[in-house]
């Protein structure tokens, strides 16, 4: 059962349109943004509130790559692999934050930060290569930048990020 807060959040959503499908996606954010992802809850209440069946809600879910169907970690990294960042040497930062967090792609870390995942153009191209954090844009990346933006989301002290 979903908190009443959000109950209302929702309904305020329905309420503005008169196709309810339109606001499936807001419907799926808000519900992702209580269970943390799009968990088979979550996709039966969506299912519930837009009058859509469960396959059609999984349907829209697993093509937006900012829906979560699976739990992921606090930050989830939206490494681009647009064809700008491709030019830019986007490998490197793929296959640098997995050296560095120690995960393959679509991994969380163990203790439950970080979570990367590819991503198509975030928009920042002229920044590239780029990733997006929670909604933050980094761009024109390299090792050391990644470590000081990694550094800065756990803190000096953390020992979950070995060092390189
Ligand atoms: S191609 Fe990477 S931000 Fe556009």
């Amino acid at each position: 059962m979903i908190p009443e807060e959000l109950q209302e959040k929702i309904a305020g959503k329905m309420d503005a349109t008169s196709h309810p499908r339109e606001k499936a996606v807001d419907v799926m954010y808000l519900l992702q943004s209580h269970y943390g992802y799009m968990s088979e809850e979550a996709v039966h209440e969506a299912a519930r509130i837009l009058d859509m069946t469960p396959v059609e809600i999984d349907e829209l879910a697993t093509f937006y790559d900012f829906i979560y169907r699976q739990p992921v970690g606090k930050y989830v990294i939206h490494v681009c692999d647009g064809v700008v960042c491709w030019m830019q040497h986007y490998c490197s930062v793929f296959s640098y934050l997995f050296r560095k967090l120690r995960v393959e792609v679509g991994e969380t870390t163990p203790d439950g930060l970080f979570t990367v995942l590819p991503t198509a153009c975030i928009g920042d191209c002229h920044n590239a290569p780029s990733m997006l954090i929670n909604g933050e844009f980094y761009g024109k990346l390299t090792p050391e930048k990644i470590d000081a933006i990694l550094d800065s989301l756990v803190g000096d002290n953390c020992e979950c990020i070995p060092n390189r």
